[in-house]
């Protein structure tokens, strides 16, 4: 026990799910470093409690997610989650059998992706300097393209048919659209790009641009503009300091999130978070890259996008200084050149986690 527990404020109770390869690596590490910002910082304390739910449980005993185990996270106040997948179950196994159903049951509506160029980082755009691409990509996260809603016929027979229905709800988008307008209303810029395709997709994305022209009514010191999802690619691209924050749906942002990580430097260095926004179940943070099986074991994946979740946990938390704190420390070890090779440099996850625990030592 820390000599200073006594100065505990806040205990924070955190389950852990790291899932299947580099998940398992930059969960470790993130632990770490929330161990250490909080024995810093002298005021937070977290207590984890770690739960193996992954492929290789999977295989062994026919389920990812125990029988009582949503019940059980209930009792936490955040999840921390790595990622979820491997070559020797089908993709769409593990995302349904655990990740999927965790933002569900959890009622987790919300996914904020954010993106920036770290100090220390560059951008593959030539032309983007630090301070031109800051974006917080809003992600429908319960509905939509990833319902799971659909099924297959005469899968035997050579000719099979399958079905994959989008479901698009007037509530599922207004919550959505209320909380991606407060969130531009928050930042200083107050701008909201709204991504559809309601050219080609006329129902759902038609009801889309519907509740987003009623909803704006509410906002007007928020400045708004819509994009098609296709035009939006080219306009990340070539024009990227033309956005703030933008939502779109479950199927739009994931594809975007990913090429705004990339744009940006890395998918290593991007964070999500998956949130209840109502408060009555536990959030969940998790980088938005997967297993990585072609590095996994190799102690060199990048655990930026971890540490940068851990931030989001501990802001959502209410701990806002903190959170600021293990930023400016990420940013620091960025800047010094101890990174990992995704963003250019040699460093291992080992080296990168203990660069950013001695800041967090000079922090407080
Ligand atoms: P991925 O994100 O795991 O990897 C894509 C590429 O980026 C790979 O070359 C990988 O080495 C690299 N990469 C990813 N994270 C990195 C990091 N932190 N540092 C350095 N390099 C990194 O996506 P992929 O390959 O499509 O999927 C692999 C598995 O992960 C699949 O089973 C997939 O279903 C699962 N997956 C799970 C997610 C989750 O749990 N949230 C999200 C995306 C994929
Ligand atoms: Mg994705």
């Amino acid at each position: 026990m820390p000599s200073h527990i006594h100065d505990v404020q806040e205990i924070y109770k955190i389950a852990t799910i790291p899932g299947d390869g580099i998940g398992v690596e930059i969960t470790e590490a993130a632990v770490r470093v929330l161990q250490k910002l909080a024995s810093s910082s002298g005021t937070i304390h977290f207590e984890f409690e770690n739960f193996d739910w992954s492929s290789k449980t999977y295989l062994k005993k026919g389920y990812y997610i125990p029988p009582d185990g949503i019940d059980k996270l209930k009792n936490f106040d955040a999840v921390y989650f790595g990622a979820v997948g491997w070559p020797n179950v089908p993709d769409h196994i593990s995302l349904w059998g655990l990740m999927l159903p965790l933002r569900n049951s959890l009622q987790q509506y919300v996914n904020v992706r954010p993106t920036r160029i770290l100090r220390g980082t560059s951008s593959p755009l030539r032309n983007c300097k630090p301070g031109d691409l800051d974006w917080v990509i809003i992600r429908e996260n319960s509905e939509g393209e990833y319902s799971g809603h659909g099924g297959t016929t005469h899968a035997a027979s050579g000719s099979a048919v399958a079905t994959e229905v989008s479901i698009f709800t007037q509530v599922g988008i207004e919550r959505i659209m209320r909380f991606a307008f407060e969130t531009a209303q928050k930042r200083p810029r107050k701008k909201l790009t709204m991504v559809t395709k309601s050219n080609a997709q006329r129902h759902g994305m038609v009801l889309w641009d519907t509740v987003y022209h009623e909803v704006k009514k509410d906002y007007p010191d928020v400045e708004t503009d819509k994009m098609l999802v296709d035009a939006m690619t080219v306009r990340m691209t070539l024009h990227p300091e033309t956005m703030d924050t933008i939502v779109a749906t479950n199927l739009h942002a994931d594809i975007l999130s990913d090429l705004a990580a990339a744009l940006s430097g890395s998918i290593g260095i991007a964070p999500s978070s998956n949130l209840d926004p109502t408060r009555r179940n536990p959030s969940m943070f998790e980088p938005i890259h997967g297993s990585a099986p072609d590095i996994a074991g190799k102690g060199i994946a990048n655990p930026v996008g971890a540490f940068w979740s851990a931030a989001e946990m501990v802001r959502w938390l209410g701990q806002e200084d903190a959170a600021d704190k293990l930023m400016e420390c990420i940013e620091k070890v960025t800047e010094s050149g101890t990174k990992t090779k995704d963003l250019g440099g040699s460093s291992t996850t080992e080296q990168v986690t203990v660069a950013v625990c001695n800041e967090l030592e000079k922090a407080f």
